[in-house]
């Protein structure tokens, strides 16, 4: 089998990874990858989606993953499905849980589904109004894509104007920020939540805490998130049948009526207030660093993605590992601020139950260097957090490179 994975991260990595674990010799090729994806398949200097159908289509290839969102804004489901090639992932019209703050947020409130007190506008005189209509702190979104920068949490009234009116007129974010979202600030704990959905049906995957904070408890700027653990006991079975029963059920049988039935990947942001999930945001592919954990515990990953693919999760047996699994990001010395010198990574040796799943990464006569950003992630598994959390650890410690960064509390919050 021929598969094409569109992204260069570690999630992608990861799910290459859990793809050749099922069959080594499935045929894996990436767009545009890194510098360790060259040891899984082969990489594509293509980004184009047109461009990718057609090659896709010359090629033969049977299935694409898509793990960036940035290839579902522009639609390339849509231009696959059109060539009759298999992708997994959601439509250009379904992205737009993502890809649109105020679609998302009218969409939750239509279906009843329980969210933020929210207003959505491009007034800055109505903004004003509603802003002190509530107590700070003040949530205020821009509307488009912004590369996970475009939520401001203000303390004070004032402030939240002020983010309002920079990002009405462009200065803050262009023109993903000229329609806004101001919000109710909710106070509770973060999940994310993750069905595989086929339109129809959907298959929850074990719930992840990713960590957003660069430094130990929470501390210093937000990333793209420096670890994630899997599954959380945070999340009990009476909250998993809310989420099911509250979140996935109505956001399934919505879109349909909206006429673009969801198939790809649901990932929910909740916040749980009190036992009771709202949904702080909807994304619509894998999170990175959550990805990376969940891959380990799925049995048959590849059935799953076919099974979503063809429309036939209903029947499908999916099976999740009883295990847990642990991600450390090691992130290169100036992230998240600004670039880093390159340098080379080091191993000495892979303990038992773990293995890397590599991101800022590129070749280099043959050596791996650490390429800036978060360079990569050591994964850990276990029969327990605990055990899963030490094997991480332990990897840590043999991988080198130069002003390699990580948090040395990742699932903290089940291990208090
Ligand atoms: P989003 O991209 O909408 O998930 O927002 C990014 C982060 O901002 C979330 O992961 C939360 O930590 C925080 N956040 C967003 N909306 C709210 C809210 N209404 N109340 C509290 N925190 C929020
Ligand atoms: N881990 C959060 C994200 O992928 O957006």
């Amino acid at each position: 089998m021929k598969i094409m994975i569109l992204g260069s991260g570690a999630r992608e990595y990861s799910i290459a990874l859990a793809l050749k674990r099922v069959d080594n010799n499935l045929e894996l090729y990436f767009a545009p990858g890194n510098g360790a994806t060259k040891s899984l398949g082969t990489n594509l200097n293509l980004k184009d989606p047109v461009v990718l159908a057609t090659y896709a289509k010359e090629k033969n290839f049977d299935l694409c993953i898509v793990g960036s969102e940035s290839f579902l804004a522009e639609g390339i489901v849509d231009i696959f499905k059109q060539q009759g090639l298999a992708i997994f992932g959601p439509s250009k019209a379904a992205a737009m849980l993502e890809t649109s703050k105020s679609f998302m947020k009218s969409f939750l409130k239509k279906y009843r589904i329980k969210t933020a007190k929210f207003l959505n506008t491009n007034d800055l005189n109505k903004a004003k109004a509603f802003i002190y209509s509530l107590t700070p702190p003040i949530v205020v979104k821009a509307d488009g894509l912004c590369a996970g920068k475009g939520v401001i949490i203000a303390k004070t009234h004032e402030e939240a104007i002020e983010q309002t009116a920079k990002m009405l007129s462009g200065e803050s974010f262009g023109d993903a920020g000229k329609l806004v979202i101001i919000e109710e600030f909710l106070e509770g704990f973060e999940l994310s939540i993750f069905a595989v959905c086929d339109g129809n049906d959907f298959v929850l995957l074990p719930v992840a805490q990713d960590h957003k904070k660069l430094l130990d408890n929470d501390q210093g700027p937000n990333t793209g998130g420096m670890g994630a653990y899997a599954p959380s006991s945070l999340a009990n079975e009476s909250l998993l049948r809310k989420i099911q029963k509250d979140i996935i059920l109505p956001t399934l049988a919505g879109m349909k009526k909206e006429g673009s039935e969801f198939c790809g990947v649901l990932f929910i942001g909740a916040m749980i207030v009190g036992n009771k999930p709202y949904v702080l945001e909807f994304n619509v592919r894998f999170g990175d660093p959550e990805c990376e954990v969940l891959m380990p515990l799925i049995e048959n990953p590849l059935e799953l993605i076919l099974a979503a693919t063809q429309r036939r999760l209903r029947h499908a047996k999916i099976i999740i590992k009883k295990e847990y699994a642990v991600g450390v990001v090691c992130a290169s010395k100036n992230y998240p601020y600004e670039s880093s010198p390159k340098s080379e990574i080091t191993i000495n040796n892979i303990p038992k139950n773990t293995h890397i799943s590599y991101a800022g990464v590129s070749l280099e006569d043959e050596k791996l260097m650490a390429d800036g950003g978060r360079v990569l992630v050591c994964v850990g598994t276990g029969k327990s957090i605990k055990e899963a959390q030490e094997n991480a650890y332990k990897l840590c410690d043999n991988v080198h490179f130069e002003g390699k960064q990580f948090r040395k509390d990742i699932a903290y919050q089940v291990l208090k």
